[in-house]
């Protein structure tokens, strides 16, 4: 099973919108994709476990996670999901798409994720994707195209 984690828990947020468009690339790909937020998990606290999250962990092979630029850094929402567990995540593939209103694409976001990424002992693709001017993207037909052939030609790599 391959997991889409999108990041943002913001009720208007625009990294669903973008986890859509990875869920329809993996479906051009004839593989099929669940999408959760962190949000779907009762975690009150750093620490606490969620047993439906320990499942997915263990019913997933590849995991997608999209995550919002957040004052030059991941959501802090995304690093309780992440400490809620740690030895289930050793090998698991993972590849990390940055989203962002701006030029950079979420790339600050991106990189201060890997580390943590490594440190539960994840597989982490080599090739990053960045989501620079994310409204264009969704709302500019031409720019969405573009953006689903480039996260195409990644993904491609990553679900083999
Ligand atoms: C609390 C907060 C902090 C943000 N900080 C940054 C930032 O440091 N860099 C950036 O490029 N965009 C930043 N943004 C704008 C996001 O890039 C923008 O909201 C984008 O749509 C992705 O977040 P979203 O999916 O929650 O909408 C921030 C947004 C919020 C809500």
């Amino acid at each position: 099973m391959i997991t889409i984690i999108s990041a943002s828990t913001r009720p208007t947020d625009s990294t669903h919108g973008v986890a859509l468009l990875f869920q329809a690339v993996l479906k051009g790909l004839n593989k099929d994709s669940r999408i959760v937020t962190p949000a779907d998990f009762d975690l009150p606290y750093d620490g606490a476990k969620d047993p439906n999250w320990t499942d997915i962990i263990t019913a997933t092979d590849l995991f997608i996670i999209v995550t919002p630029e957040y004052n030059h850094s991941f959501p802090g929402r995304l690093k309780t999901l992440i400490d809620a567990e740690y030895d289930a995540y050793v090998n698991k593939k993972i590849i990390v798409c940055g989203v962002s209103s701006g030029s950079f694409g979420g790339a600050r976001a991106v990189l201060s994720l890997l580390p943590v990424l490594h440190k539960v002992g994840f597989d982490i693709f080599p090739i990053d994707i960045f989501t620079p001017n994310v409204k264009d993207i969704l709302e500019n037909p031409a720019e969405t195209e573009k953006y689903k052939a480039r996260v195409s030609e990644i993904l491609t790599k990553f679900v083999v």
